[in-house]
């Protein structure tokens, strides 16, 4: 059985050039006028070059909040977002997103 960590090769087993996209241990809370707020804990997730994924979720779950760190609009508070090896720390020209409401 595989996870969405697993960096090998599903059909060789052989050890895989890291994934176009690869989420790390990401995490991220919201300060709030209630305490901090836990959206996302310790999310990995890689995806390959040419792969279609969908994010499925119930309203709230925090599908958006990981987007956005993936577009760069917004910094995971803890983990790291990579696209082509490189850490997102802001929007870039090799990234676009549709917007969910009238932006
Ligand atoms: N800036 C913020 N400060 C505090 N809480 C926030 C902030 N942004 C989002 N949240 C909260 O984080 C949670 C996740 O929100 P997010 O928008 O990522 O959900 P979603 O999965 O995209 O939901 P939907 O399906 O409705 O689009 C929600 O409870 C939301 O209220
Ligand atoms: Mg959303």
């Amino acid at each position: 059985m595989y996870t969405t960590t697993d960096t090998v090769n599903r059909a060789t087993q052989a050890p895989t050039k890291e994934a176009f996209v690869t989420i790390e241990g990401v995490s991220k809370v919201y300060p709030t006028p209630r305490g901090p707020y836990t959206v996302l804990k310790d999310v990995n997730l890689n995806i390959n070059e040419g792969e279609f994924i969908c994010v499925i979720g119930h309203s709230g779950c925090g599908k958006s909040t990981l987007l956005n760190m993936v577009s760069g609009f917004s910094s995971p508070t803890d983990g790291i977002v990579k696209v082509n090896g490189k850490q997102i720390t802001k929007p870039g020209p090799d990234r676009m997103v549709v917007f969910q409401n009238y932006a």
